[in-house]
Formats: C-alpha cells, structure tokens, sequence
C-alpha cells in the first residue's frame, strides 16, 4: 500500500496540530449552542472522529451518506442521498465534516438540502480545501488545508475505497491510478 504513495503531503502530527486547532475555534463558536455534527460517509470518517475529541462543549454527531448518479465522477452534481439522518434538526446548529472539497458539488446539494429543514444555522469543516477544482461556489468556515491539484489519499481519502487507514495525507503514485494493481 505505501508504496503507492509518491510523497507525503500532511504528515500525523501535522495533521493532529491542526485538527487540535479548529477544535478548539469550534468549542469556541459552539459554546452554549445544541450542535449536530453531521460526517458524510466515508471519508470524513476519521477526521470526524478526531475533531470531535477536540471539541470540548457538549455535541451530538450523525452521518449522512451520499452518491452521484451515473459516472464515479461527481461532475453531474445530482446526487441521492443513501443514507440520511435519524432526527429532524430544527432545533440545532449543524456543523457538516467533510474530508475534502473538490468540486464543491456534493456539498453544495447536502447544503441545500439541509437548509431546506430549517436548522438554527449550518456550518462546514473540511480537512482539505482544494480550490483549483471548484465547480460550485462553497467556502467551508473551517478548513484544515488548502491543496495543490493532486490526487490524494490517506486519513479517510480513498482511491476505489482503498488507503483510507493511511494515519497521513498522501500524493498518490500516477502507476497506482492508471494501471490497476
Ligand atoms: C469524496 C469526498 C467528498 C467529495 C468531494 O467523497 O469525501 O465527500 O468526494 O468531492 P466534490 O467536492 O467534488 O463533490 P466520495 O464521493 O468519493 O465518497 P467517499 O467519501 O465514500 O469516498
Ligand atoms: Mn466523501
Ligand atoms: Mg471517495
């Protein structure tokens, strides 16, 4: 696995720095206030569950999963919701966890589809920004790290779902993605 990776963008304690900081800007923000964390399935998963060690105000989190129709890509921007949350959510403040903004698609419908029920107000924090990609206007109000175009992998980022165990940020070798194995 690990030597598929070309270069180590974010390494742990980079990482673990950084989430220990936005954290502590979200207990801050959130102090006093009913807050849903909502992780969106996969990725966001270990970053979720790290962020929310760090945030030291009482929270609830749940999960959202989603697909793009058709293609792998998400270059449609229709996407359906597989799995949705449990609670109505007009009596909390929602912070959406992502693990990377590419497009900007995916997280332009949840958000859109979040504010149509009328929570107290909605946030988002991402561990990695990659602007140059941008199809959809969203800017996350926190983000662990703004990135080059680069394939990467590693802390909940997949490539066809695997490297998400990776405790870094990798660049991913071009031999690992066009060819198979
Ligand atoms: C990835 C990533 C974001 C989304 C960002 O998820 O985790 O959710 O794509 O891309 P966008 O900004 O271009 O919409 P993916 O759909 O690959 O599912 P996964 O989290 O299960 O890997
Ligand atoms: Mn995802
Ligand atoms: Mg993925």
């Amino acid at each position: 696995m690990e030597e598929k990776i070309g270069k180590i963008l974010l390494c742990r304690e980079e990482i673990q720095k950084r989430v220990a900081e936005l954290g502590e800007e979200i207990t801050r923000d959130y102090k006093g206030k009913n807050l849903l964390v909502v992780a969106i399935l996969k990725g966001a998963v270990p970053f979720m569950a790290d962020l929310i060690r760090e945030i030291k105000t009482p929270l609830k989190y749940d999960f959202m999963a989603v697909s793009s129709y058709g293609a792998s890509t998400h270059s449609s921007g229709v996407v359906r919701i597989m799995k949705d949350l449990e609670r109505s959510v007009e009596d909390v403040h929602i912070l959406i966890v992502e693990d990377i903004i590419d497009t900007g698609l995916t997280l332009k419908y949840l958000k859109e589809n979040l504010v149509a029920r009328n929570p107290l107000s909605i946030k988002v924090a991402t561990l990695l920004d990659k602007p140059d990609r941008r199809k959809a206007d969203v800017v996350p109000e926190y983000n662990g790290f703004t990135i080059p175009d680069e394939f990467v992998v590693g802390y909940g980022l997949d490539f066809d779902e695997q490297y998400r165990n990776l405790p870094y940020v990798g660049i991913l070798k071009p031999e690992a993605y066009l060819s198979e194995g």
